[in-house]
């Protein structure tokens, strides 16, 4: 099949045969996403099928990293919006992170560079990640002064409470090593061995049945963790009180401004 691309603001989404490419595509931000790329990215998400053309998906960050996050430019112009317009909009991220939870078809997560906030949240939500030797994970909101909020029933899931409350807490960097050994990365490999090693993942998915794949998916969260579902709400509502608290604008406006917070000592 001949491959076919559509390009939306800032996501590329390429079909080739029954493997779906979906590119974050803003490298001047690295890729963090904004209200654009979250309705693009969740818009995509919804319209994948069971039993559509598409079999596999690859998530990849156009440029330097995978991703960084929710873009701070936006989170910072919370404080200018009413109440119900900031939680309507964390809202909407939750969506984002629920639709690709939910994906009927296998999600690969390609990791390169930095993944940071979101960008764990986003490699939390695949069901295979594959990471580069190289690239850096963090859940660096509290660095900024906000937390990790509608990510977190995803990235809990896959770390557990101990390493959560580690990295939730301290905001750290960690290794791609590390984050094999928490369960957030299936395999590391070189650099230049991602594509291949994405490959033969998709190979192996290629020889499964669709159904029986979109079914076991669908069981996995019914199972464990239990109350996933309804944990998403509460978070989405303690991002939107974050950010728009006097020390979320601080920590937002320090990273925009290029310099510390006033907290740090
Ligand atoms: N939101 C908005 N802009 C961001 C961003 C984010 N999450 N992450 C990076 N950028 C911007 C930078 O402000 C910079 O803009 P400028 O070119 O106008 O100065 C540009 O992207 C490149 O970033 P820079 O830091 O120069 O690139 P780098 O390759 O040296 O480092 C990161 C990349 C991702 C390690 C670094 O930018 C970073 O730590 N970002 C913050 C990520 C984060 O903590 N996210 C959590 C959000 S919840």
């Amino acid at each position: 099949m001949r491959p076919s691309a559509r390009a939306e603001m800032s996501l590329l989404i390429e079909q080739q045969g029954p493997v779906v490419h979906v590119t974050l595509n803003r490298p001047e931000v690295r890729n963090a996403f904004n209200e654009v790329l979250i309705a693009e990215l969740t818009a995509w998400a919804a319209s994948v099928k069971a039993d559509g053309p598409a079999r596999v998906a690859v998530l990849s960050g156009a440029g330097k990293a995978f991703c960084a996050g929710a873009d701070l430019t936006w989170m910072s112009k919370m404080v200018a919006y009413t109440r119900d317009e900031n939680v309507r909009d964390a809202g909407a991220m939750a969506g984002m992170f629920e639709a690709l939870d939910r994906l009927p078809i296998p999600l690969i997560g390609r990791v390169h560079g930095a993944a940071l906030g979101g960008g764990v949240g986003l490699a939390a939500v695949c069901d295979i990640v594959v990471a580069a030797d190289d690239a850096f994970f963090g859940f660096t909101e509290v660095k900024l002064g906000i937390i990790p909020a509608v990510i977190s029933p995803y990235a809990l899931a896959k770390i557990g409470r101990s390493a959560a409350r580690e990295l939730f807490l301290t905001g750290a960097r960690f290794s791609a090593a590390r984050a094999k050994e928490i369960g957030l990365v299936h395999r590391v490999v070189p650099d230049a061995d991602l594509d291949v090693t994405i490959g033969s993942y998709v190979s192996e998915i290629l020889t499964a049945g669709p159904e029986a794949i979109a079914a076991a998916k669908a069981l996995i969260p019914q199972v464990w963790p239990p109350g996933i579902e309804a944990a998403t709400a509460p978070p989405a509502r303690a991002i939107a009180a974050r950010r728009v608290s006097s020390e979320g604008q601080e920590g937002l406006t320090a990273f925009l401004e290029k310099r510390k917070p006033s907290w740090t000592r």
